[in-house]
């Protein structure tokens, strides 16, 4: 039997055990903590660190039985991780060798699917966010060189020189204000304000682009994950390309676990659904079941009426869910389907009526 399930340690691990591990480091930076305190927090790293080798043994064991999911980064991050401590150990003894175990911070980013999206977004926005880090270095610049030219002979101790008034134009560009170094004529104080505001604006403009970015990457990944799901619903199949982009971008996807109510007959519907995967059953007079590739809830967006039965999840179910504004303009772009969902409705409705 392979002893690699055991060894394994999974990857909300990796954060849990950095969280104790850094506080032990942190505890043991209290210059007047006592002995046993001081023990009790070498245990918890000697237990943080073994567990980190045990993870090592299995990313590296998992790498040579030809396993390659565990990527460059993780490996490395997983070596590191024991490593570093080891050596400083070896090397300094035990006096500061627990400062090494801040190494342990990259565990937490070992397995996160943030920072591959912050990739993205840093090479998407590159151009826009050097040219805004070219414009605070360039009033950096300015500012100090004016700052210089306007108190060098008030302050010459804090603006001597345009590196010495650069450390207040940081402070003052990114609105921090430590206090330290403060103009004291007119013009420097005018010239204060006017670095604030501007200090404002260019964080603004950083926010503003990294916002953008990621709001971007967010739709491209909805936008590939819908594509797929799209490809699931023939009845898409029927649209031309620019109408296929449109409905991939307005359909939501959503999952619904088995026995959940997904609509309740009598109450107001302003979406429809088409099922991706999975069943639903359709409380109607003659209860129906719909599989993959069926729509439901057409009806109160074409009469306007109350949901005229309870659809729930037969099974676990992956869904489509289209608003009604957006189901104007698929009827609009495809008068194909705008007819088969009439069709079926009316179906569905002569089915709903009480046989004479
Ligand atoms: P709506 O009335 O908006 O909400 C409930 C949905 O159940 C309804 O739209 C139809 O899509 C679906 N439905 C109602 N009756 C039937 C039926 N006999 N067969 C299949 N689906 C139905």
């Amino acid at each position: 039997m392979s002893v690699l399930p055991f060894l394994r340690i999974y990857a909300p691990l990796n954060a849990v055990l950095a969280a104790p591990g850094l506080l032990a480091v942190a505890g043991l930076t209290i210059p007047d903590i006592s002995g046993r305190s001081r023990l009790a927090l070498t245990a918890v790293l000697v237990v943080v660190w073994g567990a980190y080798l045990l993870q090592m043994a299995a990313t590296l064991l998992k790498r040579r039985a030809g396993d390659v999911r565990d990527r460059t980064p993780a490996i490395t991050i997983d070596v590191l991780a024991v490593l570093v401590p080891l050596a400083a150990f070896l090397l300094i003894g035990t006096s500061d060798w627990s400062l090494y175990c801040g190494v342990w911070l990259l565990k937490p980013l070992r397995d996160s699917t943030f920072f591959p999206v912050l990739g993205r977004v840093l090479a998407n926005e590159a151009r826009n966010l050097i040219g805004v880090t070219t414009l605070f270095g360039v009033v950096l610049f300015g500012v100090a060189l004016a700052a210089y030219v306007i108190e060098r002979d008030i302050q010459p101790e804090k603006f001597g020189s345009i590196p010495q008034a650069m450390w207040w134009a940081v402070v003052t560009l990114s609105t921090t204000g430590y206090g330290d170094e403060i103009p004291q004529s007119f013009a420097g104080r005018v010239l204060s304000g006017a670095v604030m505001m501007s200090g404002i604006g260019i964080f603004a403009l950083w926010a503003g682009i990294l916002a953008t970015g990621f709001a971007q990457e967010v739709r491209r990944g909805d936008f590939v994950r819908n594509w797929q799901l799209v490809a699931a619903v023939p009845l898409f199949q029927k649209l031309g390309p620019a109408a296929l982009v449109e409905i991939v971008s307005a359909l939501r996807p959503r999952t619904v676990p088995a026995g959940a109510v997904i609509c309740r007959s009598g109450e107001p519907g302003d979406r429809m659904f088409f099922v991706v995967e999975g069943r639903v059953s359709v409380a109607a007079p003659k209860p129906v079941e719909l599989g993959p590739g069926a729509f439901f809830g057409e009806m109160a967006l074409i009469t306007g009426e109350p949901r005229m039965a309870t659809v729930s999840a037969a099974t676990a179910v992956s869904l489509l869910s289209l608003h009604s504004s957006d189901f104007q303009m698929l009827c609009s772009s495809s008068p194909e389907i705008a007819e088969i969902i009439r069709t079926t409705a009316l179906e569905r409705r002569g089915a709903a009526q009480p046989s004479a």
